[in-house]
């Protein structure tokens, strides 16, 4: 791909949010120092930008590439849920012609991130002007993209074809969180793409269930699912 547009502050976001593309220099700063030490400091101020933006485009055309196997994002209505700042939405749109990119995100940084399962949701890492920022100056147009604060909007009433979340839904919090709202937007051709640590479960709410990627390495084991035909 070619050059991205990226700065510290989005560089920064992107370590939170994705922390696998730490360096192990960072990573040693923060068994030392603490995750607040971590959040505050470290990963705003010892940072090299260019790199994270790199590594990070490389991971997300792997998630791309293992996704599209399975789906085809031309012509789509695209929700995203728990975007972060919206590398794989980049990517979807340099390789298809999509409708329109909707994403739902938090719009403030924890003071010490933790990851893992998050009981009360109240773990956030992002900042939804950037995420505007980073996708307009990659190539994305602004009518494409619609933007919504979890605390603060309305979520979209759209009839929507794929809703996808990567490490966000059912991996840091509870799927019923957003199971209310997935009753009034799922029609039978709305396929749903995410990353869980319980794919048993989703047999009993979808009629098709499949296992598209396990992921060992990360902060839990999870799976990667596709669902279709909301019981
Ligand atoms: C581990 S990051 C993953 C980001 C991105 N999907 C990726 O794969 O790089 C989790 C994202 O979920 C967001 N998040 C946390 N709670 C959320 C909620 N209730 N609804 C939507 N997003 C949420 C965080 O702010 C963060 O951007």
């Amino acid at each position: 791909m070619d050059k991205i547009f990226i700065n510290k502050k989005i560089a920064q976001l992107i370590l939170l949010q994705r922390i696998d593309l730490a360096s192990s220099f960072l990573i040693r700063m923060r068994k030392l120092f603490g995750r607040k030490f971590f959040t505050k400091f470290v990963s705003k101020y010892l940072i090299n930008p260019e790199q994270i933006g790199k590594k990070y485009i490389n991971d997300m055309e792997e998630e791309y590439k293992n996704i599209s196997n399975y789906y085809d994002f031309n012509n789509k209505d695209i929700l995203s849920i728990g975007s972060g700042i919206g590398g794989l939405e980049l990517i979807i749109n340099k390789k298809n012609d999509v409708n329109r990119f909707s994403l739902i995100d938090k719009n403030y940084i924890s003071e010490k991130v933790v990851y893992g399962w998050d009981l009360k949701n109240s773990e956030a890492y992002n900042d939804l002007e950037l995420v505007q920022i980073f996708l307009t100056k990659n190539g994305v147009s602004k009518e494409k993209i619609n933007i919504f604060d979890f605390d603060k909007d309305e979520f979209p009433l759209e009839d929507f074809d794929i809703i996808i979340s990567l490490f966000s839904l059912d991996y840091h919090y509870s799927y019923e969180l957003y199971s209310d709202y997935f009753k009034k937007i799922m029609k039978n051709k709305t396929t749903l793409i995410f990353d869980t640590i319980r794919p048993q479960y989703f047999e009993s709410l979808f009629h098709s269930v499949k296992i598209i990627k396990t992921i060992n390495n990360s902060v839990h084991k999870s799976s990667r699912i596709i669902c279709s035909g909301a019981k």
